[in-house]
């Protein structure tokens, strides 16, 4: 039976792929910051796969805890087929308003962990001459969207170059690249994505079904879509300054004046209205 770490599996893309993996059979081993929330996850799985699923809480962004789980993924008994690089999350306000205390563990969770766990278990499945790795990082990684875009950038960089180096040995190295999807990340943030239509956002299963399609096929890039693919065919060959232009750090202000716009369209239009015709303001 193969075995899969995933990080960042207590709630959205990493709790699916939890699920997913172990409703084909994986043993698991999640990781996360939140002990209790894994300990649930861990329970919820085990009572409606029949897979083992061991936790292992850490908080990536720290040097100690990051290395019990590179140590995990060198275990030549137990050992990992897949590691899956998840977890991850953004930062409200642009980059001089952010601590850079909080820029820096932002960072280490980022790139640092990713380039640390891929090293660990690249090593391992070399040796074993098999085995994946997949990094998730986002289509954010074209644009000019500030330090979270920047390290999402590195991270499909630094997994095509992997990838590269891999060629031969039986591991492959996957980078997925989602466009907005529905999970914790923006309310964890504390944005507010109300001005975004809803055809941008994806859904976590459907993401994370064809992420797992990808890497089983040992493709680089898995980009989930039609639309996102063409987005990200766009932002790869349109001139940058037009990038820029898009996708400067105050794109976020940007979304929020049309989401004030929208809602006083929407206000304006029910006025036109008798009262008995508008709608319910629930
Ligand atoms: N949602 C999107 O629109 C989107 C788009 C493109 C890419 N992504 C990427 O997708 C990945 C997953 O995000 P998501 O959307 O699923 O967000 P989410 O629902 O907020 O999940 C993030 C996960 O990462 C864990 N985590 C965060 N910081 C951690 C740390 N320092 N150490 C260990 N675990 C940590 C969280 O668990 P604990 O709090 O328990 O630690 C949680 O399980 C991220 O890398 C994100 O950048 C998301």
């Amino acid at each position: 039976m193969a075995r899969a770490l995933v990080t960042g599996s207590t709630s959205g893309l990493g709790l699916e792929f939890a699920w997913q993996l172990a409703g084909t059979g994986h043993d698991l081993v999640l990781v996360s910051r939140d002990q209790d929330r894994l300990a649930a996850v861990a329970e919820q799985i085990r009572d409606v796969h029949s897979v083992t699923v061991e936790v292992l809480p850490a908080d990536l962004s720290d040097r100690e805890e990051l290395e019990r789980v590179a140590l995990r993924l060198t275990d030549p008994v137990d050992r990992v087929d897949l590691l899956v690089n998840n977890a991850g999350y953004g930062l409200r306000g642009g980059f001089l308003e952010v601590g850079v205390e909080d820029h820096e563990k932002q960072m280490d969770t980022l790139m640092r962990a990713v380039l640390v766990l891929s090293h660990a278990a690249a090593r391992t499945m070399v040796q074993r001459r098999k085995g994946a790795i997949l990094n998730v990082s986002s289509l954010a990684g074209y644009t000019t969207a500030g330090p979270y875009a920047a390290s999402k950038s590195w991270v499909t960089v630094f997994t095509e170059s992997l990838a590269m180096e891999l060629k031969g040995t039986g591991v492959s190295a996957t980078a997925l690249l989602p466009g907005f999807v529905q999970t914790e990340f923006h309310e964890r943030a504390s944005m507010s994505m109300d001005g975004l239509p809803r055809i941008t956002w994806l859904k976590a299963p459907y993401v994370v079904e064809q992420a797992l399609k990808d890497t089983a096929k040992g493709n680089v890039l898995s980009i989930p879509s039609v639309k996102y693919r063409t987005a990200g065919e766009f932002s790869r060959i349109a001139p940058r300054p037009l990038v820029r232009a898009i996708t400067s750090p105050d794109w976020y202000r940007r979304l929020q004046a049309r989401s004030v716009q929208r809602s006083q369209r929407r206000a304006s239009r029910r006025n036109l209205h008798a009262p008995w015709q508008r709608e319910d303001e629930t």
